[in-house]
């Protein structure tokens, strides 16, 4: 496209009626998301899709991909994760949680005999962190599980209970958590904010008569 813009020549754009140099991102990509009001392209919209940057989480293939400080949490929640007491299920969940200040809280998930009386590893962190640091915001919580009974081949997610518990979080600090679902197998999925992992859900103002 450049060269045919340097040359004086038409480009391949012209076939969809547009100028080239109304054409910001002078690439033959199919998927863009700039959305200029010029372009010739299809739009997610346009394909039914929903935008790509509320497509969904993003998945890493390697912890070589994910930002260091991302790694970081990660082993963190990692080390978490082996002083799981977890005695009953014998399955071992770690969780880490950035705070605003750079402090990583960590938690993992605690059993009792009396088996409701036990909380998942995310409550654990989330809950330290509130009640350690109340005016540090949380950037973000890492999410890792073993077995000792089997080989935990899939992410896992947090369970709705805590879902709601970190989107609380989120919504009162108006400060995104990204939540980074590690597995054992190097791949590691990564939602921007708790509100991904939670729509539709129950909020505040549904407590009250307008
Ligand atoms: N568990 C967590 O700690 N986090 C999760 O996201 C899922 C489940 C714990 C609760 C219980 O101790 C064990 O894993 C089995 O459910």
């Amino acid at each position: 496209t450049h060269n045919y813009l340097r040359e004086g020549k038409y480009c391949y754009k012209s076939a969809y009626g547009i100028q080239s140099h109304r054409c910001i991102q002078a690439t033959p990509t199919l998927l863009c998301n700039h959305q200029c009001l010029f372009c010739w392209r299809l739009q997610e919209k346009d394909l039914g899709l929903p935008p790509i940057w509320q497509a969904g989480p993003i998945v890493f293939d390697s912890p070589e991909e994910l930002q260091a400080k991302d790694r970081l949490l990660i082993e963190k929640a990692t080390e978490a994760m082996q002083n799981a007491y977890s005695p009953y299920s014998r399955f071992k969940v770690g969780a880490a949680v950035l705070l605003t200040n750079g402090t990583i809280v960590l938690g993992n998930n605690q059993e009792n005999v009396a088996y409701p009386s036990g909380l998942c590893a995310e409550r654990v962190a989330v809950f330290a962190a509130s009640a350690n640091y109340p005016k540090e915001k949380i950037l973000a919580i890492a999410i890792v599980a073993s077995s000792e009974e089997f080989e935990v081949k899939s992410n896992i997610s947090p369970c709705g209970s805590c879902r709601q518990v970190i989107l609380e979080y989120e919504k009162i600090a108006a400060q995104n958590i990204r939540i980074l679902l590690a597995g054992a197998a190097g791949k590691t999925i990564v939602f921007e904010k708790a509100a991904d992992l939670l729509p539709l859900s129950f909020f505040e103002e549904q407590l009250k008569k307008d």
